[in-house]
């Protein structure tokens, strides 16, 4: 990705914007324990309009009605800083990288704010944003109100995120082709966990084996913490304990991929530890497959996300009641939302600089929103029968299948991104033999 793309998005993003000033913050370095701190993460929101890694950094954009301004603060370049974390861009270095109208030192923005906004009716910012430099510019706005003689002062605080997600929400080939590069290396992550597993093995064991390929790849870092889930652990959804064993005759669900350049990839497979799929394994895990192929099939422009998320539910309800899991008439069966209890999450999300990409799922009106070529999204149906549910026949019991794909809507209906990765029993099986 090169500056003329964010360029260009910081002028789209003005196109969207009424007269006013919006603020866009870097993310705060988040403490981990004590004095040292987790590895940084920039704001997504930020790092769209700038491709800018640095913390302590704000974009200023202000629109009036006859022109723009786009000014960049930054953390000048400190002998001491640079010895102890490596040099940062600085002033000069940001000027000759930005193509913004300005570059300023992040240490005037208090003094400066109040300039920024006098004359203004509207602030942009993040509501939820609590950054420091956030509060001074709310201060500033409050103190302007209360300034005799400024003619006009801002008047609504309005929320700048929702313009930059409505923005992220359809991707761009720039986009979609880093996308592509972190599929890639969590397909080739998924492929070395299926060679390499064996019984007896610890869950972490496997995480170890794809963080090497996804570091050893450039991969920046996981896109999510890691879900190595033997056995019966794949009926926790949110499971990254990661410390079980590995046994004969369970499958393990393993939910990893790695993030490129900030952007995500999110990636399910449930495989067999032993290599060969029971007879029960395998009719649930065709189970799964089936839906979530049916899903991916009706993925096109046009098609609306709401409805998708019903017809994967209705196919998850056919899956249980081919399966003996639920008696009755399917429709009954969905009123009383009795496949929740097997499959309690939702089919997918959007994706992209995040894993849950805050993209709105709404268009204004409320309604649910049309595919449309260049979203993304995870398709991910699962099926997940604990070890202790007697409500289920004992040989589906402790199994926990999901199955997920990156999914990019195109033109007359999708491609599977991460269809390169072994998914169909036979498929999984000849992996796991390598
Ligand atoms: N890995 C998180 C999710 O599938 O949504
Ligand atoms: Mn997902
Ligand atoms: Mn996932």
């Amino acid at each position: 990705m090169n500056e003329t793309h964010f360029f260009n998005r910081r002028t789209k993003l003005l196109d969207l914007m009424e007269e006013g000033v919006a603020i866009v913050t870097a993310a705060i370095p988040a403490l981990r324990s004590n004095d040292t701190e987790h590895p940084y993460r920039q704001n997504s929101d930020f790092y769209y309009l700038t491709g800018f890694d640095e913390s302590n950094s704000l974009l200023v954009l202000i629109k009036t009605h006859n022109e723009t301004k786009t000014i960049l603060y930054v953390e000048a370049n400190d002998e001491q800083y640079a010895l102890w974390n490596g040099a940062r861009h600085g002033i000069e270095k940001a000027k000759e990288r930005f193509d913004v109208d300005d570059v300023r030192n992040i240490k005037d923005f208090p003094d400066q704010i109040k300039d920024l906004l006098r004359e203004h009716v509207n602030l942009y910012i993040d509501l939820f944003d609590d950054s420091e430099a956030l509060s001074e510019a709310k201060l500033a706005a409050r103190l302007l109100r209360e300034t005799r003689g400024v003619k006009r002062h801002i008047r609504s605080f309005r929320d700048i995120t929702h313009l930059i997600r409505s923005m992220r929400l359809v991707k761009a080939p720039e986009e979609i082709e880093t996308i592509r590069r972190a599929v890639a290396l969590t397909a080739d992550a998924h492929h070395i966990a299926m060679k390499r597993s064996r019984v007896g093995m610890k869950e972490y064991q496997l995480q170890a084996e794809m963080a090497y390929v996804f570091v050893n790849g450039g991969g920046h870092t996981e896109a999510y913490g890691t879900i190595v889930a033997g056995g019966n652990n794949a009926n926790t959804l949110h499971y990254v304990d990661n410390r079980d064993e590995l046994r004969d005759g369970e499958l393990v669900l393993i939910d990893a991929a790695c993030e490129v350049e900030l952007y995500a990839s999110d990636i399910t497979r449930t495989f067999p530890i032993n290599g060969r799929f029971s007879e029960a394994q395998r009719e649930v895990y065709n189970a799964v497959l089936e839906v979530q192929l049916r899903v991916i099939e009706a993925i096109k422009p046009g098609v609306k996300r709401d409805w998708l998320q019903t017809y994967s539910e209705e196919l998850l309800c056919d899956a249980l009641i081919n399966l003996g899991v639920l008696s009755g008439e399917r429709d009954a069966l969905m009123e009383a939302k009795e496949h929740k209890k097997y499959s309690p999450h939702g089919i997918g999300h959007w994706m992209g600089l995040d894993v849950h990409d805050p993209c709105p799922y709404v268009d204004e009106a409320g309604e649910a929103l049309a595919f449309e070529a260049g979203m993304v999204m995870t398709i991910e149906p699962g099926l997940y029968f604990r070890v202790d549910d007697e409500s289920v026949e004992e040989k589906y019991r402790g199994i926990g299948i999901r199955i997920e794909d990156d999914i990019l809507v195109t033109d007359d209906g999708c491609e599977n991104l991460s269809a390169m990765i072994a998914k169909s029993v036979e498929e999984i099986e000849e992996m796991c033999s390598r």
